[in-house]
């Protein structure tokens, strides 16, 4: 078979992790280890051996392991979420595309697991293996993530997927013990391999440019990309690998596709790429022919004979992964849309609905953080507003400010503006007295029952 060039296996390499039934040759895993070990090591020491498991009992064992350790990583998540928006955003994602789960129970279904492992002896030079003196810790691991990285890529030039998964490490010993591997040898992760169940996209990633730094450390440049930064783009709240179909797809398939899947909607996609929409309104409507096509008993049987791209709509209107949510919102709602399907490069990377542009506003506000919000309305003209004072104040007395939303006055929108301030913590019947020492007008203040919504 001939391999794909180089750059576009760089560029569609992807974590793989639903794969079909279909065996894996040993000619395949073969060309892979073969790969594996072309990668450079510290000192070129090569301190690499590789556990290729096929028995469906060991896999089954290691799998175990796995949705243990996923299963713990969600809880902490969960925990976090509490107070963290960005770990409530990775469980709003999981919510809504529990692929995570699916992998983790069904992990030794997958027909190869290939464990690289680090021999620390043969870095070690004959001193202690577990912290060998001329290497630093930086180096131990460089000298078997080249080798990994080398597999996935050879993986996804030969069509096959693989994932790079870290989460058995939680339980390394027992790994360990189940597969007999000696203590001087680190399971540092587990690859499995097959053939991916659906067609994905190009990687997407923070462009290069905007984490390069040119002659030195760029302050401005770092800080651009403070955690949450992102929380307003579409990127951040679209559902990334949709469920697609061809078009190709009977229109019967699509239709028990929506169903199974409660959407109204599915993007259609050859070769990774968007080339239509079809919706369930699209269904419906191909049921409603005037006349029973000759030689069909009724119109249902039409959803045997049509397929997608007979009903589609062939350019849809769609958004960039970069856009704002607001452009996303403006687009849904001038084109009376439900979602949009997310496209880069011609490649469908996600779709986003005006559910998730809800969400996408609600934790702009903070409206899941804090339940306490004062309204303000003020004078347009500076120094005259109590805005900055009201939100001075909110921070000396240990308010964490959320957001900060901005409305004219409805009878004299060039003079006056309500703002909304949203708060995490603060107590108002302490902030009132506070805010009237201070000549700041008496805002409106709303508690909502925390946790609600
Ligand atoms: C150090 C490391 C540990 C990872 N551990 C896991 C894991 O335990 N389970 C998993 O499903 N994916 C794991 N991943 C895969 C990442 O989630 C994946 O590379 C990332 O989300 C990018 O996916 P994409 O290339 O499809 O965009 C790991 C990746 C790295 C580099």
């Amino acid at each position: 078979m001939s391999d794909m060039p180089l750059h576009e296996a760089i560029h569609t390499q992807r974590a793989i992790r639903q794969f079909t039934e279909e065996p894996v040759p040993e000619e395949d895993v073969q060309a892979l280890l073969d790969a594996a070990v072309c990668a450079p090591s510290g000192g070129n020491r090569q301190p690499w051996h590789f556990v290729v498991l096929r028995d469906p009992g060991l896999k089954a064992k290691v799998r175990e392991l796995y949705h243990r350790s996923w299963n713990a990583y969600k809880e902490k998540v969960a925990e976090m979420a509490q107070t963290r928006a960005e770990a409530a955003a990775t469980l709003e994602r999981w919510r809504k595309n529990p692929a995570g789960d699916h992998f983790a129970a069904n992990l030794d279904k997958v027909p190869v697991f290939i464990i690289p492992c680090l021999d620390m002896r043969a870095l070690s030079f004959g001193d202690d293996p577990e912290s060998p003196s001329v290497m630093t810790s930086n180096s131990v691991y460089a000298s078997i993530y080249p080798a990994v990285q080398n597999i996935l890529l050879t993986a996804r030039a030969r069509g096959l997927g693989a994932v790079l998964t870290t989460l058995h490490c939680r339980y390394e010993d027992e790994v360990k013990r189940i597969l007999g591997v000696p203590a001087h040898i680190r399971t540092t992760c587990l690859i499995p391999v097959g053939h991916p169940r659906a067609k994905y996209g190009r990687t997407r990633r923070v462009p290069a440019a905007d984490r390069t730094h040119k002659d030195g450390w760029n302050l401005s440049l770092a800080a651009s990309y403070e955690p949450g930064r992102g929380i307003l783009r579409v990127g951040d709240r679209m559902t990334k690998n949709p469920v697609t179909c061809s078009s190709e797809t009977l229109v019967y398939d699509a239709q028990a596709m929506m169903r199974e899947g409660h959407f109204g909607r599915l993007p259609v996609v050859e070769e990774g790429r968007l080339v239509g929409v079809v919706t369930d309104r699209d269904i419906r409507t191909a049921l409603l022919p005037p006349e029973v096509p000759k030689g069909l008993k009724d119109r249902f049987d039409l959803l045997l004979v049509r397929r997608v791209k007979d009903i589609m709509t062939k350019s849809p209107i769609t958004v960039g992964p970069d856009a704002s949510i607001e452009q996303a919102a403006d687009i849904l709602k001038s084109n009376k849309v439900g979602a949009l399907p997310v496209v880069e490069g011609g490649w469908l990377v996600g779709i986003i609905t005006r559910g998730d542009v809800l969400g996408g506003f609600l934790d702009a506000v903070g409206k899941r953080r804090g339940a306490l919000r004062f309204s303000l309305k003020t004078s347009r003209k500076p120094g005259e507003g109590g805005i900055v004072a009201l939100l001075r104040l909110l921070e000396e007395e240990g308010a964490e400010v959320l957001s900060v939303v901005s409305d004219p006055d409805s009878s004299d929108p060039v003079n006056y503006v309500h703002y909304t301030v949203r708060v995490a913590r603060g107590d108002p019947k302490k902030l009132i007295p506070l805010l009237e020492g201070k000549g700041i007008p008496r805002p409106e203040i709303l508690q909502e029952e925390a946790g609600k919504g």
